[in-house]
């Protein structure tokens, strides 16, 4: 009998592209690809994929053109921002800024705080959340690591609590792009808010697996990246709060967010700026991206997160199940392993060098995970209990032979398109590796693990 949940209870992978590809192994031999790094880019969902191509030869100038397409492609971006706004279950006043991803988002959100403002955020936060409040103007207090939804509410309780009134910003995300813990999201902006403060969510890895209300949640602000949403078009959203956003420089100037420019009699140039979304889009959008995005959005919400949510869990359980067996794997793990998660999972094993690993998976098994710091250092290196100098961002250490202490961790992250016979084959090679070994000899190349096809 299987030690496995019944799948039948669950529902079917939503189709993506990538599914059928074949990629060659170091042996020579070819397998199906095995994505499981979801949490860096999600295959597109096919549906997007149809939904851009069906409106490619329609493709026009947004915001700016008198002829048919013009028209067409500004009703679809205009509709597009619309479609995200229910997504999120977004209030009445709030707005939809289509940027180019999350950190652009956050950035942008940076961009506009008032002067003088405090930004908190814990250090187990994403480079992306946690780096874009150092600069002039802005004073950031960094939490440390709570080893509890509990202890992260209390901490941000008594930060708060002991700061100086004023404009304060509170950044979090929504599932941590490490070990894919949900945070408490609802709690902190309560607290957040109870202290007269803000919050801006981070919801890069939230919103591909669970439904986001910012109503709900009473977040004041969210972003998220099209490419992490099965939409790999290039751009991303900041929705939220008007006010700051009005009251801000736009993000960049230039056409677009202008409404008007008139010389003035000295020589200079007066402008007045859009209110809205606009004013922080100038230059020409991406239209294919925000479509994009809403297409995502469309097919996620007719799915049904319900579901969607169910046969993610049923994964997870699939997937702790089999590397529970695995006593040599030690899964990294903030709030406790049986905290609830989405679908991204990382992992030391003992005796390895995780970039080594990761690299047999691919080049051994044709299975795509990520090792790293996943752009997290001060998380990761808690959780592994080191404080080794910092490799280069994002990056990995160098790989090394099998038995050294691993400085960095191995991801592993599926999705709506992730099917059972993916998480089992991971469980199945990752047991032999740990059992039998690597088969090849592998080196370090240009920063990255190679198998070392140089021998013989
Ligand atoms: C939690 C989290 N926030 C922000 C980002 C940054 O997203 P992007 O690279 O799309 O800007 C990521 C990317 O991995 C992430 O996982």
């Amino acid at each position: 009998m299987s030690a496995y949940p019944n799948t039948s209870t669950v529902c079917q992978p939503l189709a993506v592209l990538g599914r059928d590809v074949e990629v060659p192994l170091v042996s020579g031999a070819k397998v199906t690809y095995a994505a499981l790094d979801y949490a860096a880019s999600a295959p597109a969902l096919q549906r997007v994929w149809d939904d851009v191509a069906a409106y490619a030869p329609y493709y026009g100038s947004v915001h700016r053109g008198a002829g048919y397409l013009s028209q067409l492609s500004t009703d679809l971006f205009e509709q597009s921002r619309a479609t995200v706004a229910e997504f999120l279950d977004l209030r009445e006043d709030d707005q939809v800024v289509f940027t180019r991803a999350t950190t652009d988002s956050l950035n942008l959100l940076a961009g506009v705080l008032p002067t003088g403002t405090e930004v908190f955020a814990f250090e187990t936060e994403h480079h992306a959340s946690l780096l874009p409040w150092r600069r002039d103007g802005l004073t950031v207090s960094y939490l440390r690591a709570p080893r509890s939804p509990e202890e992260a509410v209390a901490a941000l309780d008594e930060a708060l609590a002991g700061s100086a009134a004023g404009p304060r910003l509170v950044c979090v995300t929504g599932a941590s792009n490490v070990t894919g813990e949900i945070w408490p999201v609802r709690e902190l902006a309560a607290t957040a808010h109870r202290h007269g403060a803000r919050i801006v969510l981070d919801a890069a890895q939230l919103a591909p697996h669970h439904p986001v209300s910012v109503r709900e949640l009473d977040v004041d602000w969210v972003a998220f990246s099209g490419h992490k949403l099965y939409a790999p078009f290039g751009a991303g959203v900041l929705a939220g709060r008007s006010d700051w956003l009005d009251a801000a420089e736009p993000y960049l100037a230039g056409g677009g967010a202008s409404r008007t420019v008139a010389r003035e009699a000295d020589g200079s140039v007066a402008v007045e700026w859009h209110r809205g979304p606009q004013r922080h889009e100038a230059g020409s959008p991406n239209v294919v991206g925000a479509y994009a995005i809403a297409s995502a959005c469309r097919a996620l919400g007719e799915a049904g997160f319900d579901a969607l949510v169910a046969r993610e869990r049923f994964l997870i359980d699939r997937l702790r199940a089999g590397l529970a067996g695995i006593p040599q794997v030690r899964v990294l793990t903030l709030f406790g392993e049986e905290h609830p998660r989405v679908g991204v999972l990382s992992f030391v094993v003992q005796d390895w060098n995780s970039s080594h690993f990761s690299a047999a998976l691919s080049a051994e098994y044709g299975i795509g995970v990520r090792d790293g710091l996943f752009c997290a250092h001060p998380l990761v290196r808690t959780l592994l209990g080191g404080e080794e100098a910092a490799p280069s961002e994002c990056g990995a250490p160098e790989a090394s032979l099998p038995g050294e202490r691993s400085l960095n961790a191995i991801r592993v992250s599926f999705g709506a398109g992730t099917p059972d016979e993916h998480v089992d084959r991971f469980v199945e090679a990752v047991r032999e590796l740990v059992t039998d070994g690597a088969k090849w000899a592998y080196r370090t190349e240009g920063g990255r693990c190679v198998p070392d096809t140089r021998r013989g």
